[in-house]
Order: C-alpha cells, then structure tokens, then sequence
C-alpha cells in the first residue's frame, strides 16, 4: 500500500472543496440532524464503509457524516465522469481515503472500486454503501469466480471485458480475497433504482449473500431525488454542455418513470414541447394526463431536436433512430448505465470532441448530432448533479439504512429490504423547517376517523404518494 492512499485530480482543490461543503452543510439538514442525533453516540464505530457513489460535494457531506457517526470509509465514484474534483480532493484532504478523477478510464474506474476493499491493514470491509451495484457485483462475481464458476469467460462487452479483468488480476495477486470479503459484509444499502433492480435480481435467483437496504424506494428517495433533482439537473446538464435555447424546441424523452417525469418538468419548465414515449400504459397515461405528448421514438424521432433516455433499459436510442435525427439534435442519458443509447455503433462515425463530456458526431450523410457525455448520466458528466437540499433525503436515508444493517444486520434475511414508513416521514420531516413548511397536527379524534396514530405513520405501506 502507498504511503499516499488516495488518488484524485489534485489536492490542491481541497480548500475550494471545503468551501462548498460548507455552503453545502447548510442545505443538508437532514445529514446534520444525523450528526446531532448520532454524533455522539456513534452506533457506526466499528463499521469499515466501502463506498462507490458519485463523488460529489452532496456526497462528501455524506462521508463526514458517516465519519462523524464512528465509520471507517473508503470511496471511489460510480460513474467515471461524475466526480467532481475539488470534492475527492476535500475528502482526501481529511485522510478519508478517495479514488475518483473526473475523465477516468474505465480500467482506473475498476481499479479505483478495488481499492474501496484494499485496507491498509489487510483487513476487509464490512459494509457497502452502493450506487447502481458495481461494487456489490464486483465482489460477488469474484466471489463465484474464486468458487469455480465460470463467469468471467464470456464479456457482454469492452467494459465487461475491463471489469472482468480487473477481477482477475485481484485474484491473482490477493487468492480467496473475494469470498473472505463477501463474507465480511453485513449488508448493503442501495441508492438507485438501477442498483436495486440488480439486487432484486440476485434475490430471485437466490445469489444475494448479505441483507440488502433499498434506499431508492424510500418515498423520500425516489419521489424526491429522482423526480425533483431532475427537474432541477437535467436543464442545467444541457445548458453547461451546449448552451442552447431551450425554449420553442421540440424534446423528446424516453421513459416517464420517477426520473422521466422529473425530466420532463425540467424541460418544460424551461419552454420546450415535450413529448414522451413509454411502454407502460400506466406511465403513458399519466404523461397524457400531465399534457404531454406520447409518441413513438420510431415515429417522432425526426420531430426533435433535443432527446433525453431516463428509463434504465438498455438500446432505448438505437443507430436506427439516431439516422432518422435533426442535424444538430442533442441526444443524452440521465439514467444510470450508458447502454440506453448505443454509442458503440457510433463508434465508427467521425468525432469531434467540442469539450469534455461533449461530442459532435457526423454521419455519412454530413448530418451531425451533439452527444453528451458519451450516453453516460448527463446531469452528473456536464454538470453537478443534484442540488445539496435534495441530496440530504436522499443520503439521510442511507445514513439511516446503515446503521440498521450495521447495528441490527443478523434481525434481517439475505433479502432486499425498504425502510419503515415511519423512518421516511422522520426524513421528509428533518427537511420541512429548511422550505419554512409548517405541518398541521391531527386530532385524536380525526386520528382515530381516518384509522392512523396522530404522530403517524399516516399513510398505509399500499399508499403511492
Ligand atoms: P422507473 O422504473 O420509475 O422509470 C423508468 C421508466 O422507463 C418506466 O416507467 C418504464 O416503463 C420506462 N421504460 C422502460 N423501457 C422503456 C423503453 N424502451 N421505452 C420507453 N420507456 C421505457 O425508474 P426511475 O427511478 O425513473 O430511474 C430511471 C433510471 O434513472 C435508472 O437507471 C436510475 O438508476 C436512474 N437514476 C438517475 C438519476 C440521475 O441523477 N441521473 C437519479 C435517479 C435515478
């Protein structure tokens, strides 16, 4: 191990870092009633936290959280271009160790998820705290590696063939590391829906080794940062890429989930003509219901001039529809994996790299269309991501979620979990006095009319908010 055990970008940003966190603190209060609540008592002393979620300066008010809460943390980013630097180097400033440059390769992204289990003292970590799964999957694919399975023999693709290598250079340097560490591991909390479709997944086919923590479907999670953090970021991912004027131009976007509604909104809000495509009657409607237009991508395809995927799907813009585009049009992904849009059949057409995370891609035919950070999430590769007030119910959850699987892990099944209900209206609570909300109280009579307690919970676990 290095003397140095981190690696980002430059140290010297760390006193901007700090900076923001500081402005940042003061838009998280959900995070700072954790410390309040917890700060002393540290239910997480003892927890050694491997964590790989976009190293930002929201998520490094998480990590002096959890810090402060008594754990042991090493953390790498989730996405290799939304690290923001002067946040890795604020965090490492502070001898937390981080592994995450904005614009790293995919080789240094599985390294750097290696190094999130490396301890200086050999030991192994015994929590992860996940967004979208890649160190839960890294593990445990080297754990059934290690076991004889034969599942490092077939990539899907170039980044499997790179994750799948890096697993196997672990192997040879550090035998039976992955089963001794997936063994180690109390439990995993999850941060997007993505992540947890995967860990659902590996319930199903009874691969999931650890409990597991949705923090995604906390009401407060994905009704919230899904829905209004894109309503915020997704706009201002498109004007830092392009500075184009979004008013009067036709966008399309694809999927009208919690992360498609919110995007939506956002472009809406900034007057554009939005229409929505979806394969779900239920989303589809409420998008006609909620004024948009539902059209087919085959159909409108030639109609947009700005195209955005939030689905989680894979091949959602295919070359297909890509040679039926604008000249010009500007086509992105905010959700999770870059694989909603096929860039790789792109690959071959002539780049023009304008500025990092944007690319001018020209077809055959001279048409050209403007691709932001290479089908990787938009609003983390060209700009901040979510603003901090959102960010702090989000990652109040994950607090929250952490300390139940470190402090209570043997109550619970090798099962995905969510956090009680009254958990999530504590969180959306901790949140109310920031936007000068102020919450009528029920009377024990009308308590007792509607059925529930006057501190709640107030809505049935059926309810969909
Ligand atoms: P969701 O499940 O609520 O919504 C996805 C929607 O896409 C569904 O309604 C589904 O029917 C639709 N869909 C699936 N395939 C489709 C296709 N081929 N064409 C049209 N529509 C299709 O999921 P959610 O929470 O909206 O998340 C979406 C993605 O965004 C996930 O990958 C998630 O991890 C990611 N995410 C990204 C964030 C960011 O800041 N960039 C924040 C939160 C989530």
């Amino acid at each position: 191990m290095s003397a140095q055990d981190y690696i980002v970008a430059d140290i010297s940003l760390a006193d901007w870092g700090r900076k923001e966190l500081d402005i940042a603190e003061t838009e998280m209060p959900g995070l700072m009633a954790c410390r309040s609540e917890f700060g002393t008592s540290k239910p997480l002393k003892g927890a050694r936290i491997s964590g790989s979620l976009h190293m930002t300066i929201q998520t490094a008010v998480l990590i002096e959280t959890l810090k402060e809460l008594g754990a042991d943390l090493r953390w790498a980013s989730c996405n290799i271009f939304s690290t923001q630097d002067h946040a890795a180097a604020a965090i490492a400033a502070t001898g937390t160790p981080v592994f995450a440059v904005k614009g790293e390769t995919l080789e240094e992204y599985w390294e750097y998820t290696d190094r999130i289990f490396q301890w200086p003292d050999g030991g192994v970590s015994n929590m992860i705290l996940d967004d979208g799964g890649d160190a839960t999957m890294y593990i445990l694919t080297g754990a059934r590696a290690e076991a004889g399975e034969d599942v490092l023999s077939n990539p899907g693709n170039e980044e499997e063939t790179i994750f799948f290598a890096q697993i196997k250079k672990r192997m040879a340097a550090t035998p039976g590391f992955f089963t001794r560490q997936r063994d180690a591991i109390k439990g995993v909390t999850e941060e997007t829906t993505t992540g947890v479709n995967r860990l659902y997944q590996l319930q199903k086919k009874g691969l999931l080794p650890f409990p597991a923590i949705n923090v995604n479907d906390s009401v407060t999670k994905s009704k919230f940062d899904n829905k209004y953090g894109c309503k915020e970021s997704l706009v201002d991912g498109i004007r830092r890429a392009t500075d184009t004027m979004m008013a009067g131009k036709v966008a399309i976007v694809c999927g009208y989930g919690d992360v498609g509604k919110g995007s939506a909104a956002s472009l809406q809000g900034a007057g554009a003509r939005v229409k929505v495509t979806e394969v779900d009657p239920i989303c589809a409607l409420q998008a006609a219901m909620d004024g948009f237009e539902v059209v087919t991508l085959e159909d409108a395809a030639h109609t947009a001039d700005i195209i955005i995927t939030t689905t989680g799907n894979k091949d959602v813009i295919t070359l297909e529809h890509m040679r039926k585009f604008k000249d010009m049009a500007i086509v992105g992904n905010i959700g999770h994996f870059d694989n909603e849009i096929q860039v790789e059949a792109l690959r071959n057409l002539k780049w023009t790299n304008i500025k990092p995370q944007v690319d001018m891609i020209e077809f055959p035919d001279n048409k050209r269309i403007i691709l932001l950070s290479e089908g990787r999430l938009l609003n983390l590769g060209n700009a901040t991501g979510h603003p901090s007030f959102v960010m702090s119910a989000s990652f109040t959850n994950q607090v929250l979620a952490q300390i139940e699987l470190f402090t209570k892990g043997e109550e619970y099944q090798n099962q995905v979990y969510v956090l009680p209900k009254h958990l999530d209206e504590k969180v959306a609570r901790l949140h109310l006095d920031r936007v000068g909300a102020k919450l009528s109280k029920l009377s024990d009579e009308q308590a007792a009319y509607i059925g529930v307690s006057p501190n709640g919970p107030f809505k049935p676990e059926h309810y969909r908010y």
